[in-house]
């Protein structure tokens, strides 16, 4: 892509601190055209709407979107259609992006940061392809409805067309011939039809396309218990919205913090080979620790390496971000959510000095 047109969405709460780390680093790497909107409570504010159609229409014509984070207590108590996370969804849902790869990757240097057994973690290296458009998330019916003797109900529909099912599925099943060839599927057939639906048409994808990787099949729960007893048993897992929410806050904590998971949410490819998506850190704003200089900028800066490596063919660009972000972490420079007992921990913008550093004297400067 010539252009390489990035719309940055820093958000609520940690977004704007985690994101102007990255800025530090796009500006370093250059040959990009950076632009900045307004997305969740900050766009609420000042349009009374978590995001603008102007902003929409950025979205759709950027070659990326890199995203901070959306939400807080502020806004917490809005109308649905006003909240921040429907800034996000609207997103996900009109840049068609459904497919969520959210890699768990444990640092040598964090494998002891984990609150699970060093051996357990140390080297594990799995990918969480979560659906992002459909389930329940966006099915219909939905709502919150008065019935008459007085009760209310609040309904979602958890609902999945084998198209949806298909085009994650394959997106899975080409990652995982990248890797160790193993996917794994996550549903609950044993009690949802659209569980069985989804087992059924991944299990006929594999025999008509992938008959080189490796399936198997694993109920929701027991893959939340598999990965903390087991996590290295995993390549690939693909699953649904809401299980891939859910499992993929769970892998977090394998490699020691939230604050080092970094996510990418990809469209279907055109005809140029080109793909809309959107790169964001697994994590929330961080209410708790927002505005202190203490969040920890890995997880969105690693996201930015993402964007380098699927939307821009920059590989060598990541790689050096990449090896940066190792570099210092080898160096006990840690933020507090990854301290270890001895290191004093560091904030969010000395966190961003150390890998700008690590990448100058990488590249030799
Ligand atoms: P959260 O991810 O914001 O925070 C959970 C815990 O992890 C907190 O203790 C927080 O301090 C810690 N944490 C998260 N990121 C960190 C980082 N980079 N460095 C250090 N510590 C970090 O989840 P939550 O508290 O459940 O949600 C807060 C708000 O964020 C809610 O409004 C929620 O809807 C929203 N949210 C947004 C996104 C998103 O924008 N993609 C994702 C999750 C939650
Ligand atoms: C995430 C978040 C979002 C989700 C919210 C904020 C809409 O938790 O990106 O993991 O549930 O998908
Ligand atoms: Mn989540």
């Amino acid at each position: 892509i010539m252009s390489k047109s990035v719309l940055i969405l820093p958000g609520d709460g940690i977004g704007p601190e985690v994101m102007a780390q990255v800025r530090r680093l796009l500006d370093r790497i250059g040959g990009f055209s950076l632009s900045e909107g307004l997305v969740g409570g900050a766009a609420y504010d000042v349009h009374g709407t978590p995001l603008a159609d102007d902003t929409m229409a950025q979205a759709l014509k950027a070659d990326a979107v890199l995203l901070g984070a959306v939400g807080g207590p502020k806004w917490d108590s809005l109308p649905f259609a006003d909240k921040p996370e429907r800034g996000l969804l609207r997103l996900r849902k009109d840049m068609e992006l459904f497919a969520n790869l959210r890699p768990a990757l444990v640092f040598d240097a964090l494998a002891g940061a984990s609150t699970l057994k060093t051996d357990l973690v140390r080297g594990l290296d799995l990918m969480i392809v979560r659906e992002l458009t459909g389930g329940v998330y966006f099915g219909e019916p939905r709502g919150i409805e008065d019935l008459p003797n007085g009760e209310r109900r609040g309904i979602n529909t958890q609902v999945y067309t084998t198209s949806e099912i298909v085009r994650v599925a394959r997106v899975a099943f080409e990652l995982a011939r990248k890797r160790d060839s193993r996917v794994c599927s996550v549903e609950k057939a044993n009690v949802m039809e659209s569980g069985v639906l989804w087992r059924e048409e991944i299990t006929k994808l594999r025999e008509a396309d992938y008959t080189d990787v490796a399936l198997s099949h694993m109920y929701a729960d027991n893959c939340a218990m598999q990965l903390v007893r087991a996590p290295k048993q995993f390549d690939v897992i693909v699953t649904d919205n809401l299980f891939g929410d859910l499992l993929s806050d769970c892998a977090a904590m394998l490699t020691g913090s939230l604050g080092m998971l970094p996510s990418a949410s990809l469209g279907a490819e055109d005809a140029n080979g080109s793909r809309k998506a959107l790169y964001e850190p697994v994590h929330g704003s961080a209410p708790d620790i927002a505005g202190q200089d203490k969040a920890n900028p890995m997880a969105c800066i690693l996201s930015a390496s993402m964007m380098l490596r699927y939307s821009f063919d920059m590989a060598a660009e990541a790689d050096l971000i990449d090896a940066a972000c190792q570099d210092v972490l080898n160096a006990g420079i840690r933020t507090g959510d990854i301290v270890e007992s001895g290191m004093t921990p560091v904030g969010t913008v000395a966190m961003g000095d150390a890998v700008l550093a690590a990448m100058d004297k990488r590249s030799g400067g």
